[in-house]
């Protein structure tokens, strides 16, 4: 898989969510499934999405104890996602356990990647509500070797992190980013931002973008303008 624009298809129901995509009638663009979707269909939202042609990134950010993780994994392993995340934080263990659990009988598996921190997180809300007291760039880089250390095949994490991520992990690890704002729209609650244009000169492999397209009066359009921004 090559570079590429992820919608975050944050809906609250199967209706809402095939009423967008009804709109894009000549691609079929990467599609995030976020908890309130998954929650409120389940694991037929998945195939549903599936089976019209769409890659699919199941972003559910597992985090509990390894055996937990590993069982819900083992689940997740039978719908048929590309790639599925959880959060750095749970430890290594716990990412290893994750892998094994979602690793099906024939040795294949999605795409596996940790959140590091939220790209709502700042650093002064790391350290006043966190009590994590390093520099946020650090905690993110240690996050993503404990990812790679733990045999996952890349991050979720701000793009102003990719390039050094990228440079300690290796070009192969994936740097799937959030925070995606065009110049002239509003950040909302996201607190790390950048545009699709400075997103690819930063290195992200990914971008997920949510609400600037679909909240856009014209969401084809918008998503076209993430596609030339960041591919070009
Ligand atoms: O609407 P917006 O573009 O902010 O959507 C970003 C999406 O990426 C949301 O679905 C959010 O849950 C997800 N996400 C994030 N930050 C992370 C991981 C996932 O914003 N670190």
């Amino acid at each position: 898989m090559g570079k590429d624009v992820i919608i975050a298809c944050d809906f609250a129901s199967a209706a809402q969510t095939f009423a967008f995509l009804d709109r894009f009638t000549e691609t079929r663009p990467f599609v995030k499934i976020g908890m309130e979707l998954f929650y409120a269909e389940g694991p037929a939202i998945v195939r549903g999405i599936k089976e019209r042609g769409h890659k699919i990134f199941l972003d559910l950010k597992l985090h509990d104890i390894p055996n937990t993780v590993k069982k819900a994994m083992a689940v997740l392993s039978g719908l048929d996602a590309d790639i599925v995340n959880l959060h750095a934080a749970g430890g290594l263990d716990m990412m290893r356990a994750a892998a094994e659990g979602l690793t099906r009988p024939d040795g294949s598996r999605p795409l596996l990647i940790a959140v590091t921190q939220l790209t709502s997180i700042d650093q002064q809300r790391m350290e006043s509500e966190l009590l994590i007291r390093r520099p946020l760039e650090d905690v993110v880089l240690h996050y993503a070797e404990n990812a790679k250390a733990a045999g996952l095949n890349g991050v979720v994490c701000s793009p102003l992190e990719a390039g050094r991520i990228h440079e300690v992990c290796g070009q192969a690890f994936l740097t799937v980013t959030p925070g995606i704002r065009f110049a002239e729209g509003a950040s909302g609650d996201q607190q790390r931002v950048t545009t699709p244009e400075k997103a690819k000169t930063l290195g992200s492999d990914y971008i997920v973008v949510g609400r600037p397209i679909t909240g856009a009066a014209d969401p084809v359009s918008a998503y076209r303008r993430c596609l030339a921004g960041f591919i070009g």
